[in-house]
């Protein structure tokens, strides 16, 4: 149990193809009441060219399909397709939007957009400069140290500390990286000496020790993000808020999780493969003591959704139910 756990807000990364609203409602549905992790940021969706956007579009982000508190983010660097979206979203009840200049998928950076927009200070300026003005929506931005260097980042943050931003979401390694290699604290630590916003930090806290590690180290960082982490071990929230599990516990609660994620994707409609592909996806990355051995081993071998039930039904017996 992390020291000060009380002080720690808890946020659930935004994944692109993960953290999507039927994981985000499942992992609430089964793990919300042990934990104080409630809020999210949403999987970014892409500024779209036209004056208006396609309800289809923000599906994911309806909030009466949202258990979890979930601040949306977008990816793109045309200023004049940022109004449209902030209307449609505002119409929609959000406050606040989050700006992604993270990611660092070549077919996004190599568009200066994500993390790919870092080496350009001044075009992050003039977005900001149009789109802030006349928003209906509170700004935040999550961003890497750079995209070709990690001292890219200190005039990205002399840009950012001229503007009224909500907060600064920092994911401390650079684009070029992707998700390899360590992250790297000392130049965050220089970073935050220069930030006048409030940073919201994320990066390979996959454990107890590491957030007591990072709280031990920036004790002013107070609202964290979980990622990879929780998507392994969706336990890890509950341990973090001061919630522990026996094995056997562990291994019913893991078997009804299995089962509402498996629902949710039905539920939402998805083709057959889709669902089952998640389901794969999400064991492959599977990692505890909970999941049951060689379960991924049977899962990845099916090739319907019944098989797949049968499967589970094998694995955990009763406590997999829908
Ligand atoms: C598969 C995958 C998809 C991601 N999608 C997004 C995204 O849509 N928006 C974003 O800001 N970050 C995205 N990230 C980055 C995460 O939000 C997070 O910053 C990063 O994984 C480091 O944190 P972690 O070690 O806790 O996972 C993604 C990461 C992964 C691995």
């Amino acid at each position: 149990m992390i020291e000060a756990k009380e002080d720690i807000t808890w946020i659930l990364a935004p994944m692109d193809g993960i953290t999507d609203r039927c994981y985000r409602n499942a992992w609430m549905e089964v793990f919300g009441n042990y934990s104080t992790m409630k809020q999210a940021v949403s999987p970014f969706v892409t500024l779209v060219r036209g004056n208006t956007v396609r309800k289809s579009h923000l599906a994911d982000l309806f909030p009466r399909y949202n258990r979890m508190e979930v601040e949306p983010q977008i990816l793109g660097n045309e200023a004049e397709y940022f109004a449209p979206m902030a209307r449609a979203l505002s119409d929609m009840g959000y406050t606040s939007v989050n700006w992604n200049l993270g990611c660092p998928m070549r077919q996004v950076a190599g568009k200066r957009r994500g993390s790919g927009m870092l080496p350009y200070p001044g075009m992050i300026e003039s977005f900001l400069n149009r789109v802030l003005p006349g928003s209906p929506l509170a700004l935040s931005v999550k961003i890497r140290l750079g995209y070709f260097a990690k001292e890219e980042v200190f005039p990205v943050i002399e840009v950012l500390n001229r503007f009224p931003l909500k907060y600064v979401a920092i994911h401390p390694r650079i684009g070029k990286q992707l998700y390899t290699g360590e992250v790297d604290w000392d130049t965050l630590e220089e970073a935050l000496g220069l930030l006048k916003h409030e940073c919201v930090y994320s990066g390979d806290i996959n454990s107890e020790e590491r957030a007591q590690a990072f709280h031990r180290r920036f004790p002013a960082v107070s609202r964290i993000m979980l990622g990879r982490g929780v998507i392994a071990d969706p336990f890890l929230p509950c341990r973090l808020s001061g919630t522990i599990f026996s094995a056997e516990e562990e291994k019913r609660i893991f078997a009804r999780f299995t089962a509402v994620l498996f629902r949710n994707y039905r539920e939402a409609g998805l083709p057959e493969r889709t669902v089952l592909q998640r389901q794969k996806m999400f064991w492959s990355r599977f990692s505890g003591n909970f999941v049951p051995p060689n379960g991924f081993g049977q899962v990845k071998t099916v090739v319907d959704t019944a098989a797949y039930q049968r499967i589970c039904l094998g694995l955990f017996g009763e406590d997999w139910h829908l």
